[in-house]
């Protein structure tokens, strides 16, 4: 087995949360994608990351300074998670009743929601990873996130 094989059959062994990144494109068009990538940061200034391919729609419309939402999912959420990781069902992605599209999209029942503005962009092969500057932060009081381990939705 090469390496590849053993680091992606050692990294499914991680429980991941489930998130979706919404934002706007310069012409004001909603993007969705589903990611696991996001990390905390700092506190100080409050801060994240996520590790965006270059190949995904999403990719080159994270401008620094552009604004954008992370909203974690929770577990009736599989079915819009399935959507914003199928690049043949985009024009499925913004028909769910949840989202508000009005400024930064983001998903009214999501567990939370994390807006951000683009503070950092470095370039790592075939990713780029995307810091975020957090500018406000919600959610909801019961716990019910949404995960994903050894490729299923747990
Ligand atoms: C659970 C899960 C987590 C994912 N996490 C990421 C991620 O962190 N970064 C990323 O670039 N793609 C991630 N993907 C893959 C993208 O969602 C998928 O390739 C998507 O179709 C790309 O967006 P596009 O179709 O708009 O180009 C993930 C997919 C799944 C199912």
């Amino acid at each position: 087995m090469s390496i590849q094989d053993n680091f992606r059959l050692a990294m499914r062994r991680y429980i991941y949360s489930v998130s979706i990144m919404s934002n706007k494109d310069e012409n004001g068009d909603p993007n969705a994608i589903t990611v696991s990538s996001v990390t905390s940061i700092s506190m100080d200034p409050p801060s994240l990351l996520i590790c965006i391919n270059k190949s995904s729609r999403i990719h080159d419309t994270l401008k620094i300074d552009s604004k954008f939402c992370i909203n974690l999912l929770n577990k009736n959420q599989e079915g819009l998670s399935n959507i914003c990781s199928d690049e043949d069902r985009y024009e499925e992605r913004f028909k769910d009743d949840n989202w508000d599209i009005e400024q930064i999209p983001y998903l009214r029942n999501a567990q939370a929601n994390i807006f951000c503005k683009v503070d950092k962009l470095t370039s790592y092969h075939t990713h780029t990873i995307v810091v975020g500057l957090v500018k406000d932060a919600n959610y909801s009081n019961d716990i019910s996130t949404l995960t994903y381990v050894d490729g299923e939705y747990r």
